[in-house]
């Protein structure tokens, strides 16, 4: 379950002048629902999203995932990005140039203190999930707009596999996907996904008027 309650975020603009890029937003994700978020570009979606993922630092409201709170603006609590478990499709990918595939796939895993043996094993299933299986060691700039796109998917699913240094199989709270085009390899069944039913994730999408 995700619980996002009366998030608030204001950029500094020009001149001095401040934006409300995110207002008063309330929503909640049961766990193995999938929420899309839409609206026009720039009303606050990947605001949104990074506030989740502990990306940006909200100026008000509280995330819950799970039975945790992630942020609390009375309570100026929040939990850095790497403890939140959290996967993200980012909008430009965000894909590492100077890492090779499976450097930018296991990096989020090892900055989340998952054993050496137990992140390769899982990066390897994950790549071969969304088809990547023989690129595991390419330098990530020489791949194809798409190749880059499913590396950026397999590193959001990747944090929500079952938590490896635990005794019980804690399954992950959320995943943030941001899913602009359909392929092959996203018509997977869910199951087959690491954690897939025990997850909440949101997608976004530009308004349709804008597309
Ligand atoms: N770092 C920043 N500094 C100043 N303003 C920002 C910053 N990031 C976002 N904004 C502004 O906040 C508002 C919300 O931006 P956001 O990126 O969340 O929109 P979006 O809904 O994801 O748009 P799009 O569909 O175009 O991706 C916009 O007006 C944007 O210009
Ligand atoms: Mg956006």
């Amino acid at each position: 379950m995700l619980r996002v309650t009366g998030l608030k975020k204001q950029f500094e603009a020009d001149r001095g002048a401040s934006v409300a890029a995110v207002d008063n937003v309330s929503f909640e994700v049961e766990t193995g629902k999938l929420l899309t978020l839409l609206g026009p570009s720039g009303c606050g979606k990947t605001t949104t999203l990074r506030s989740i993922a502990g990306l940006e630092e909200p100026d008000g409201g509280e995330i819950q995932i799970g039975s945790s709170v992630v942020f609390s603006a009375t309570r100026r609590f929040s939990l850095p990005p790497n403890r939140r478990r959290v996967g993200m499709v980012f909008q430009s990918y965000a894909i590492w140039p100077h890492m090779t595939v499976f450097q930018n796939v296991a990096y989020p895993l090892e900055g989340s203190g998952v054993p050496k043996r137990e992140v390769r094993k899982r990066v390897e299933h994950v790549l071969a999930l969304v088809g990547l299986e023989g690129f595991i060691e390419r330098p990530a700039p020489f791949l194809s707009g798409g190749q880059q796109q499913r590396v950026a998917l397999a590193r959001a699913l990747d944090m929500t596999g079952p938590r490896v240094d635990s005794q019980r199989n804690l399954s992950a709270p959320a995943t943030l996907c941001r899913c602009g085009t359909s392929s092959p390899w996203m018509e997977r069944p869910a199951g087959e996904y690491p954690g897939a039913k025990s997850i909440s994730r949101i997608t976004v999408k530009p308004s349709p008027t804008l597309l």
